[in-house]
């Protein structure tokens, strides 16, 4: 396992950010991630593993080890007569495990085209957009858990999936994802669920994979900045859940209010209820309250997307944190809603 002492982040978190690892090493064979462990263990060392950084915000060095997920491989693990099953490494980018998945004819990653990182970070919130999330084509996954130091595979429901969200984000370094196992049905359908696919594909038939993959990198690219070309996680808030009646309050004081219904399944008395919820677009949240393309310094919201915060260069994690913090300071008041954050926050 290579190592590196007071090594640069830069290359490693898509804001850019330059801040240093005390001890980062480099796990290219699954062997390296119990080995990454024991030595953090023996040496009573904080520790956290990074993938790609693209839904980081560092905001000071890391101290301690850092493990850097490069172990790379994916292969078609098995095929029934109607799925076929795609086993890819965490160290993998997730984006070209898309593409190739529909080069090898294994189709239904399409609408999750073109998200950067890795294949290990896609599990820890629940990648999802345009109408699909990992949650849907997830089969299983195998992990290191740290607490009992013995590999565990996890099916899709043991790893407590929701929006954004999963076991891995709620208990964080207990598990360290090794691979993942996708299950991909033969039988395609387009999945036009988000309207903005569904109105692109309006006027056609006998859509295809690469059809919607290529229009979901269309719309992509045309809303949120290339990390190559301007640093940034993505999304920065998440779209925040709120009941039928502050939806009702605030659609009444903001009539172009821009919400989905979504219905949330709560536990009740050991009934199952469904009770109305509404998702409110935070990007419009912001938008209102002036922000798109606003700038504190080096930092800003992106013009185009307001849920999406820039380093425009030079930028550091601690300016972008306080720029988030007056983001969500308006927000709450003049909608009363609260934004949190989705990025992974280390060192703040
Ligand atoms: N909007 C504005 N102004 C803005 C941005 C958005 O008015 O500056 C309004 C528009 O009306 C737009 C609506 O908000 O129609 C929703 O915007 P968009 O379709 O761009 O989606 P989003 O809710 O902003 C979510 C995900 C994205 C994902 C897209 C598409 C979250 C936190 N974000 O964004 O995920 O790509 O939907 O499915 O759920 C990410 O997590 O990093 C990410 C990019």
């Amino acid at each position: 396992m290579k190592i590196d002492l007071n090594a640069t982040l830069r290359e490693h978190n898509t804001f850019g950010f330059d801040v240093k690892a005390h001890i980062l090493s480099y796990l290219t064979e699954s062997s390296d991630i119990p080995e990454f462990v024991k030595q953090a263990q023996e040496s009573q060392q904080e520790w956290r593993i990074i993938g790609g950084g693209s839904n980081l915000v560092l905001a000071s060095d890391l101290k301690g080890m850092t493990g850097l997920m490069q172990i790379l491989g994916r292969r078609l693990l098995k095929e029934t007569a109607t799925h076929h099953y795609v086993e890819a490494m965490a160290g993998e980018s997730w984006h070209e495990l898309v593409a190739w998945c529909l080069e090898q004819g294994y189709a239904g990653l399409e609408n999750l085209a073109l998200i950067p990182g890795t294949v290990g970070a896609a599990p820890i919130q629940n990648i999802g957009a345009y109408g699909l999330e990992l949650a849907q084509v997830l089969d299983s996954l195998l992990a290191y858990d740290t607490q009992k130091n013995t590999w565990v595979t996890l099916t899709r429901d043991e790893c407590h999936f929701s929006y954004r969200d999963s076991l891995f984000k709620q208990e964080p370094n207990r598990l360290i994802v090794a691979s993942i196992t996708l299950d991909l049905p033969k039988k395609w359908v387009p999945n036009l669920s988000y309207a903005e696919l569904k109105n692109a594909f309006a006027n056609q038939s006998n859509i295809t994979p690469r059809d919607i993959f290529e229009r979901v990198c269309a719309i992509r690219r045309s809303k949120l900045p290339d990390p190559k070309l301007i640093g940034n996680a993505g999304s920065f808030f998440h779209n925040p859940v709120v009941n039928d009646s502050i939806y009702q309050k605030l659609k009444s004081r903001f009539p172009d209010l821009v919400a989905y219904s979504t219905y949330p399944t709560t536990q009740t008395n050991q009934t199952t209820q469904t009770i109305p919820h509404w998702k409110l677009a935070a990007g419009w949240l912001i938008d209102q309250c002036g922000l798109k393309g606003y700038r504190q310094g080096s930092v800003g919201v992106y013009e185009k997307q307001a849920l999406v915060l820039v380093n425009h260069g030079g930028g550091t994690g601690k300016e972008l944190l306080h720029l988030a913090k007056t983001i969500q300071d308006r927000v709450q008041e003049k909608f009363g809603v609260a934004l949190t954050i989705e990025p992974v926050i280390l060192n703040q």
